[in-house]
């Protein structure tokens, strides 16, 4: 399993709502979790892999404190998300594996309610903050939607020289 840089047609294909969650699909979100981890990401979304189906997996700190060095990282899957934005629109920098070496700023909604279906159950939960962040930007891959799309437009335009190289390159 590797992950599909951009302009790889695969991520912004249609992604399949997930029927059963088996064993198969354990082994797929395990693999998952060892390539975003490879790839020192803390999100990933399962058409970033070649599955298009509406999954993704996140590695979020068991307490929102950027300076607890030894927090303990809590792993979630999310099976067919559903994202209410109800906050107010705010800017934070954000990167994505399918784009090495771009960060950028893009605008989201500081709050969201997410509802999914996890392993263990389903979640309907409000969160704020980093995590609101990184759910907006995972569920927006299942609808093929990259967060090149919601950068502010001098943001855009500043990282196009490196989507035009990403893009030359797979025409190689
Ligand atoms: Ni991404």
């Amino acid at each position: 399993m590797e992950i599909l840089k951009y302009p790889d047609p695969r991520l912004t294909a249609p992604n399949a709502l997930i029927e059963t969650f088996g064993p198969e699909e354990r082994a797929k979100v395990a693999e998952m979790f060892q390539v975003m981890a490879n790839g020192d990401g803390v999100g990933l979304a399962a058409p970033q892999v070649g599955w298009n189906v509406r999954l993704f997996i996140l590695q979020l700190p068991e307490i929102a404190d950027v300076k607890a060095v030894a927090t303990r990282m809590i792993s979630f899957i999310f099976i067919n998300p559903v994202v209410e934005l109800l906050g107010e629109r705010v800017c934070a920098p954000e990167g994505c594996l399918s784009f090495p070496g771009i960060y950028a700023a893009v605008e989201r909604s500081s709050k969201i309610r997410v509802v999914a279906q996890t392993p263990s159950g389903r979640i309907d939960v409000v969160t704020e903050g980093f995590p609101a962040q990184a759910i907006q930007h995972e569920a927006d891959h299942l609808d093929g939607v990259l967060f090149t799309e919601r950068m502010v437009a001098s943001e855009r335009a500043r990282v196009e020289p490196v989507l035009q190289a990403l893009r030359n390159a797979r025409k190689d």
